[in-house]
């Protein structure tokens, strides 16, 4: 796929790397163009190509633009990458505040929802928020993690499955992108216990 990644920190190195290492084709950008360089050169060696790429040109031919930058910056970036109509885009921002789970964002919002405000015609998929980002720097062994995902468009949710299987995820669609802020409130409750020293996959029942 044909992938655009508006970030350069932590889930833009990881994710990145994976898909990069999957052999997919990304796209770099950020507010500093030399991270999205350096991000991009240190991809060199992977099967997929990695260019960095002036924020407004991130998604130009892309199949797919992942939005990984801090919820308050998220829109801006959105709207400056002034995204095709028909993309998908993947929203893996949380709204919270360091170790305090609830969200930042007036009731009854999403971020997806604002982000798909953002990016007109769009298909937001809210994805990979869940898993802290050192999750995907190898292959998982065992148990593969459910990515669980939001949206509206059949295949926009098919592709980001797809990118979810190239981690080494199992993707699960619950629901529509009306259920986007009940996935930002889950990724509430798992950081809050997480920081707070607790292991979240207690706080669930066992299969
Ligand atoms: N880290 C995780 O484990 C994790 C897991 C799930 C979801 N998330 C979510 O994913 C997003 C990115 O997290 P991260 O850990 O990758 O963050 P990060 O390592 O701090 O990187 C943030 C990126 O956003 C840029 N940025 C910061 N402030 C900005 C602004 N005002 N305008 C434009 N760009 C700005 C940074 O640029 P500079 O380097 O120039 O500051 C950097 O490229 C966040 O919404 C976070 O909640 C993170």
């Amino acid at each position: 796929m044909r992938i655009g990644i508006i970030g350069t920190g932590n889930m833009a190195q990881t994710l990145g790397a994976a898909w990069a290492r999957a052999g997919h084709d990304l796209a770099i950008a950020g507010r500093s163009p030399e991270k999205a360089r350096a991000l991009a050169d240190t991809l060199a060696d992977a099967p997929g190509a990695a260019v960095a790429v002036p924020v407004e040109e991130v998604a130009v031919g892309r199949d797919v633009v992942l939005v990984v930058v801090p919820w308050d910056a998220a829109e801006a970036m959105v709207a400056q990458a002034r995204i095709p109509a028909g993309t998908a885009v993947i929203d893996a921002t949380n709204a919270v505040a360091h170790g305090i789970g609830t969200l930042l964002i007036e009731p009854g919002e999403s971020m997806a929802g604002r982000i798909a405000q953002a990016a007109p015609g769009a298909h937001v998929v809210k994805a990979f928020h869940t898993f802290p980002s050192y999750q995907w720097t190898q292959p998982p062994t065992g148990r593969a993690p459910i990515v669980v995902m939001s949206g509206d468009d059949p295949g926009a949710l098919k592709a980001v499955g797809e990118l979810a299987r190239d981690l080494g995820g199992d993707p699960v669609v619950l629901g529509g992108s009306d259920r986007a802020r009940q996935l930002e409130e889950v990724a509430g409750f798992i950081i809050e216990l997480a920081v707070n020293g607790h292991d979240p996959s207690a706080a669930v029942p066992a299969a």
